[in-house]
């Protein structure tokens, strides 16, 4: 299975070691997985804005495509203003409504406020929820107080969780595999 670990960001460096941490994890507990990272910062983005698809950039025609034909999902994400970035739900609006169905996923944010965990509930999940991911129940917030100056992730505490998520969703992802793809539409 090829498995995205996805920086869904152009600012901040904390979701990227987030996600080289869980990708460790992750092949601790399943190394027959393809992990690969997609890193928003490496692509131009651009506004969907209704033009026809082959009309974008084509860096992020090839990044709507790894997004369209990975099998999972690991999102990361910062806050920024009680949300999620633009550039992720921009990024999201490409998407095929099919395209992520069944597919497990797993979530990382990052914030600059203990308080705002839950936009990966508010407003993270429901989107996921439309596609209709196979969403962990676990996901893991970290604060900047969690990191050393160079983005090290010093937290004990965090560590544990990223593991115990790397653990769920490698089940998610056996799981994912007994379940049809074919069914009848339900919007
Ligand atoms: C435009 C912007 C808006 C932000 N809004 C929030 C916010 O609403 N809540 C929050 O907890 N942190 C907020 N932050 C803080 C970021 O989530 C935090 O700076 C970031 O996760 C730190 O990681 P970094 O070192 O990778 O930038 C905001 C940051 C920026 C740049």
């Amino acid at each position: 299975m090829k498995i995205l670990l996805v920086d869904g960001t152009v600012l901040g460096r904390k979701t990227g070691a987030i996600l080289k941490q869980v990708q460790t994890y992750i092949e601790q507990y399943d190394p027959n997985l393809q992990l690969e990272l997609l890193t928003f910062a490496d692509y131009k983005h651009e506004i969907v804005d209704g033009r026809p698809f082959d009309q974008y950039n084509e860096g992020l025609q090839q990044m709507i495509h790894k997004l369209e034909q990975a099998d999972g999902y690991i999102f990361a994400t910062p806050i920024f203003q009680g949300s999620i970035p633009g550039v992720l739900k921009n990024a999201f609006d490409f998407l095929n409504p099919k395209a992520l169905r069944y597919k497990p996923v797993s979530i990382v944010a990052n914030g600059g406020t203990y308080q705002h965990h839950l936009v990966v509930e508010n407003q993270l999940k429901p989107i996921l929820d439309y596609f209709r991911c196979l969403v962990t129940p676990n996901y893991v917030y970290t604060h900047s107080s969690h990191f050393d100056e160079d983005n090290n992730i010093t937290d004990e505490n965090v560590q544990e969780r990223l593991k115990e998520l790397a653990r769920v969703f490698v089940k998610y992802c056996e799981m994912s595999k007994t379940l049809p793809k074919e069914t009848i539409d339900q919007h």
